[in-house]
């Protein structure tokens, strides 16, 4: 086959299209916040900059009718190359790991970005510093045809400090409230909102903000609230913490440091820590900043159970080299699936944290504590767990506990709350059973914590009732403090 012609695709993309197409990728108005702050952070490392004098991010939020004012300001060194800054995907500007796709600063103004285009950015470098300016770029986004100009313009602009960089733009109320956890439907008002953010950026950054690396600030209109670092609360004696390990996961050495346990669900937060479904699991960090959380059946290949909901696996990876650990999606709100790096990590969890064995249900707890306690009664021959009655029928019916003395034999039905009329006939089974199995009760015995004078009433009538073999019932009702047993402490 002969080439006929040869010629150039004519594929520049259109400013304003390639802008809204990269847009509306975050879930959360939070993770759009991220974006800048950890341009912010990035910097902060690259030139060590004084943590206490020129680290901080300050986030003011203004509301207003239908939308709100956002200015994230940082007191960083500025935008050294502007233009990098604003290519889509450049990476030269790149100052630490942090800095990986070359394209958070624009993907999350292009979506803010509803219409309006009103978005800028203000930057002061240390030269211009020394010249009394700052550089201004104002939305919208624009390529050759219409290129977005910059500005220099006398004094700091927005900055709070002699240098650094303020992002400012505009956004609707709906995508503010994507900051309401996730299925919670409920009107929030524009101050729980930025409590929401608070805890967010909290929970994003805790590790960084514990270690000093930076202070992050929220203005909300009517007061400022210096973000502090949220960590869980670990179980007392149910945690463990794996002294720092270096390792090479396939892209060089990486620091793993990694505590796990049992913790105990904490109330006052709107979304982290709370010991259920969505925030136990395996939380992974990058250089103290959070990429991705909740992680289980990736990891194990299972399901949650319940009973391991207070499970939680804290991983800081900590390396220089951005090679070193696993890629992040665009978002930063996950690692890249593929990664050979992360399979390595999710390797090393495997090998090195146990999963918890699963809680025994506060009922067998309970029961257990009477069965050592029965076994140590005078003229105990035998103490029984889980015993089968009606063997006969073969039903595959447990009983609580079966203790057998040496002149008698007694049944127990345990309840952990207050008992209710179908308990007693749950104990008539296991009599009845024991009956035509050939091994008669002596004694019944339904323990809860309390019992109504319904039930009193029902054990009363059963036991002027005989049961199959002809003999009379004997139940008993009894407690669980009667027993010496405290349920709250079990
Ligand atoms: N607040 C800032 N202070 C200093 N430099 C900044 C700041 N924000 C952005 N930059 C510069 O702009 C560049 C582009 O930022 P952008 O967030 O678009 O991409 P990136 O950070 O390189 O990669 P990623 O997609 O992973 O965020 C950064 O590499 C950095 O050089
Ligand atoms: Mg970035």
């Amino acid at each position: 086959m002969c080439t006929l012609k040869t010629f150039p695709i004519e594929n520049t993309p259109n400013g304003r299209e390639l802008w809204q197409s990269i847009s509306g990728n975050f879930d959360r108005f939070s993770e759009i916040i991220c974006e800048f702050v950890d341009n912010a952070l990035s910097n902060f490392r690259k030139y060590a900059l004084d943590p206490q004098t020129s680290r901080k991010v300050r986030i003011v939020l203004r509301e207003q009718e239908s939308w709100v004012d956002v200015d994230v300001i940082d007191t960083g060194t500025g935008i050294r190359n502007i233009h990098a800054a604003l290519t889509l995907g450049s990476r030269c500007g790149a100052e630490s790991p942090l800095n990986e796709h070359g394209m958070g600063l624009k993907h999350a103004l292009a979506s803010v970005d509803d219409e309006g285009c009103v978005w800028s950015i203000q930057t002061r470098t240390p030269e211009d510093n020394e010249l009394d300016r700052h550089l201004l770029v104002e939305g919208p986004y624009g390529l050759e045809e219409a290129p977005m100009m910059g500005q220099y313009r006398a004094g700091w602009g927005k900055l709070i400090r002699p240098t650094g960089t303020a992002i400012s733009f505009r956004c609707t109320r709906r995508r503010f409230e994507t900051l309401r956890p996730v299925g919670d439907r409920a009107e929030k008002s524009f101050d729980t909102l930025v409590e929401i953010l608070v805890e967010e950026l909290a929970y994003t950054y805790a590790q960084v903000l514990q270690r000093g690396e930076m202070t992050l600030e929220v203005d909300g209109g009517k007061q400022t609230c210096v973000v502090h670092p949220l960590f869980p609360i670990w179980d007392k004696d149910g945690t463990q913490e794996i002294p720092a390990v270096t390792c090479d996961l396939g892209g060089g050495p990486v620091e793993l440091v990694c505590r796990y346990g049992l913790i105990r669900g904490r109330k006052e937060t709107f979304l982290y820590y709370k010991g259920n479904m969505e925030s136990s699991g395996v939380e992974i960090r990058c250089n103290g900043r959070v990429v991705q959380r909740g992680l289980f059946r990736r990891i194990w290949n299972g399901r949650v159970h319940p009973s391991r909901n207070h499970f939680l696996v804290q991983m800081d990876l900590r390396a220089k080299n951005g090679t070193a650990l696993p890629a992040t999606k665009p978002t930063k709100t996950g690692f890249w699936d593929g990664d050979p790096r992360l399979e390595a990590l999710f390797a090393w969890i495997r090998s090195n944290v146990p999963l918890p064995a699963k809680e025994e249900p506060v009922e067998k707890r309970l029961v257990r504590v009477l069965a050592q306690n029965k076994a140590v009664e005078e003229g105990v021959l035998r103490v029984a767990q889980e015993e089968d009655t009606y063997r006969s029928l073969n039903l595959g019916t447990k009983m609580d506990l079966f203790v057998s003395y040496r002149d008698r034999t007694v049944v127990y039905e345990a309840k952990k709350a207050g008992s209710r009329a179908l308990d007693v006939y749950q104990l008539r089974m296991y009599w009845d059973g024991c009956a035509l199995d050939g091994r008669p009760i002596t004694q019944g015995m339904l323990i809860a914590r309390r019992h109504c004078p319904e039930v009193e009433a029902l054990v009363e009538k059963m036991n002027s009732f005989t049961d199959p073999t002809g003999r009379p019932y004997q139940f008993c009702l009894t407690t669980w403090e009667e027993e010496g047993i405290d349920p709250c402490a079990v």
